[in-house]
């Protein structure tokens, strides 16, 4: 069985960036469902019980509703926690050492990497995600992916993600998703995607 995380939040805790009932329905309804699909599913099929999120992803890449509900699961997960309320203020401390200099070699700089994560979120045909993952060999780069696939299944380390479903921002941003991508800068936990690096 699989549990709901705690936020490290409060629902308004993003405000004003993502507002308070986007975080609620998002959290509640969307995540919860992908929630309670999977055990749904889990229950049905014994052989699954126990495994790890990353390992039903990983060993059962063809099964759709592993794919759509433990992906939903892990994604919106992923992407809840590396925000964080007043991100601002912690960007120098999360972004000295490694991951910066990760990212400077990667990608030239910060600023860089941020453009091209940002035009790849904007860029996300219907429904997915923009990520920043690292490859088995450490580069660091840009992806998306579509409905509720992860990095998991494509073997790479996620670092940071941002969902570019409707309904992470329409309530707030309506159709504009540059706005809410534009937002998002302003929450990432940079201690928190280090800490992904390792
Ligand atoms: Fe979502």
């Amino acid at each position: 069985m699989f549990e709901k995380i705690k936020l490290p939040y409060p629902f308004s805790g993003l405000e004003p960036y993502i507002d308070t009932k986007t975080m609620m329905v998002h959290y509640e309804r969307h995540y919860g469902a992908y929630v309670d699909n999977l055990n749904k599913y889990i229950a049905e099929n014994p052989a699954l019980a126990g495994l790890s999120l990353e390992d039903l992803l990983r060993n059962y890449p063809d099964d759709e509703q592993i794919r759509h509900n433990a992906g939903g699961v892990f994604n919106h997960e992923f992407f809840f926690t590396g925000m964080r309320p007043g991100a601002r203020s912690q960007i120098i401390i999360g972004l000295s050492g490694k991951l910066l200099q990760s990212i400077n070699r990667d990608f030239g700089s910060l600023e860089e990497m941020k453009n091209q994560f940002s035009a790849a979120a904007n860029g996300v045909f219907g429904s997915g995600y923009a990520w920043l993952v690292a490859y088995p060999n450490k580069k660091l780069a840009i992806i998306t992916t579509e409905n509720q696939d992860t990095p998991i299944q494509m073997g790479l380390k996620p670092l940071l993600c941002i969902d570019v479903w409707e309904h992470a921002y329409y309530l707030k941003h309506l159709n504009l998703r540059a706005d809410y991508v534009r937002d998002f800068w302003y929450l990432v936990d940079w201690v928190r995607v280090a800490e992904r690096l390792g």
